[in-house]
């Protein structure tokens, strides 16, 4: 009774962290050198390992790499990967500068077994698993592992250092060759490669949707969903200048495209 007498909402450190969730940026660019304290690599980590998963079944193996010459050798099979979904995803956007992950000090690489999604519901009615549960077990493997990467990368951020999320690692040839490098077996799938360094600037700010559109209470704002039309909409003519840009330009280069029709080059978020 005491404890809920005296409860209040503590807006300072809720604001502190909505802060800290806001300024976490996927960074492409890093000061190369200066080693990352082991101390605080294994925080980072201790911030994954704390995430929530399903039937806290903890699907995940976080390997941090931080020998230099070991973090050559994942970089340069990151690069390879980058270079392959360049050559067959023509019209994806890609950074020009690809080989910006040679510059990360550290990675970390969350591998996943997929095995563990035995864990969760299983409806003993063959049927009724087959049309309400089974899919769902793999989507409760996935968020559970996006839950944890995230934890990286606030984590990351709050060290003061910059992070990305590179999702190639599920690739098979990708997770192959990952799997070889750094000795885990075919079971387990490297979902999330984090590089993390040394920020080369402040990190700039990205387009998000309002919160008035985002956010719907009590009931779905109809007139908020987003349709097939949009989904083109955003194929066509924004996601290129929505993944790497500051918000202020993705907005002109936007603006600028729904009135001309320009087609401009991806850029690494260099000024
Ligand atoms: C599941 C997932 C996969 C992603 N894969 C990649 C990737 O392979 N390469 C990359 O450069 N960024 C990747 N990103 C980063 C997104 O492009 C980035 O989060 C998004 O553009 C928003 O930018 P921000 O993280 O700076 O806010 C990925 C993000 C998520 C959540």
């Amino acid at each position: 009774m005491k404890f809920f007498s005296q409860a209040k909402i503590d807006t300072k450190e809720l604001q502190s962290f909505v802060d800290l969730a806001s300024s976490r940026r996927s960074v492409r660019s890093f000061d190369s050198g200066q080693q990352i304290p082991k101390e605080t690599l294994e925080k980072i980590a201790d911030a994954g390992r704390w995430a929530p998963s399903g039937a806290n079944s903890q699907p995940w193996e976080i390997c941090v790499v931080e020998d230099p010459e070991r973090v050559r050798e994942v970089a340069a099979v990151m690069a390879s990967q980058a270079d392959r979904l360049n050559d067959h995803c023509k019209g994806f956007p890609h950074v020009h500068k690809k080989h910006w992950v040679h510059d990360s000090v550290a990675l970390i690489a969350v591998f996943v077994d997929p095995r563990w999604a035995e864990t969760y519901p299983v409806a003993l009615d063959s049927d009724l698993d087959r049309t309400e549960y089974m899919e769902n077990r793999s989507n409760i493997l996935l968020v559970s592992v996006g839950a944890a990467i995230q934890n990286l990368q606030l984590a990351t951020t709050a060290a003061g250092l910059t992070s990305a999320w590179l999702s190639g690692g599920g690739e098979p040839q990708t997770a192959r060759d990952l799997q070889g490098l750094l000795g885990f077996p075919p079971t387990h799938i490297p979902y999330g490669i984090v590089p993390i360094g040394w920020p080369r600037r402040k990190a700039e700010s990205r387009w998000r949707r309002p919160i008035s559109e985002v956010v719907h209470w009590n009931k779905a704002a109809g007139a908020n969903l987003r349709s097939q039309q949009d989904i083109d909409h955003y194929l066509a003519k924004e996601r290129r200048h929505s993944i790497y840009k500051d918000a202020q330009a993705r907005d002109e280069h936007v603006e600028k495209a729904a009135s001309d029709g320009e087609i401009d080059v991806v850029d690494d978020g260099t000024p």
